[in-house]
């Protein structure tokens, strides 16, 4: 079975949404950033801080080459992914790839209480923060043909969602 890549701003449940739509296709889940810090023995943020944010997207590029030579799998990208065009063209070979939006107020809603995401800081301005990242970004996401919003569904509509294009593309 083709790959299924989730891809989206922080904040847009791909990993909560890869979850259920892996049980549903009895395929397994890759939560990227999950690997990274288990392949590194530290956390996202201990890798942004000691190695910077340079050494983070080496590790993301090479991960992407090694998920996208494989198949079966429901993968969990960081919001981040869509930086480099090279990601998308190699998982675009061996899977369906869906980008999941989300809005600047909806993301901040759903990260607010979070503290593992370095590129968004402490709290202080964190609206903000994540309207200039999105802002930034959002034609990149908004390039992927195949977009759902987010910010108007639950995490089970829009499983259902991304299982709907994911059957159609794949011809299940
Ligand atoms: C990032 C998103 C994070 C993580 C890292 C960088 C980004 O993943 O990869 O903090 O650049 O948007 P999530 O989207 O899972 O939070």
């Amino acid at each position: 079975m083709k790959n299924l890549v989730l891809v989206g701003f922080m904040g847009s449940g791909k990993t909560e949404a890869g979850k259920l739509a892996a049980a549903r296709l009895k395929m397994t889940f890759v939560d990227m950033d999950e690997v990274i810090e288990r392949r590194h023995g530290q956390t996202i943020s201990m890798i942004f801080e000691a190695k910077g944010e340079t050494f983070f997207r080496l590790q993301e590029r090479a991960l992407v080459r090694e998920l996208a030579d494989r198949q079966d799998r429901v993968i969990a990208t960081g919001g981040g992914v869509v930086l480099n065009p090279n990601n998308l063209r190699d998982f675009s070979r061996t899977g369906i790839v869906i980008c999941c939006w989300v809005d600047a107020k909806m993301a901040h809603e759903r990260t607010k209480n979070t503290k593992h995401r370095p590129l968004l800081g402490d709290q202080t301005d964190r609206l903000m923060r994540i309207e200039t990242l999105l802002a930034e970004r959002q034609h990149l996401y908004k390039a992927i043909p195949n977009r759902i919003d987010t910010s108007v569904m639950g995490v089970e509509q829009q499983t259902d969602e991304i299982l709907r294009i994911y059957k159609q593309q794949a011809g299940l």
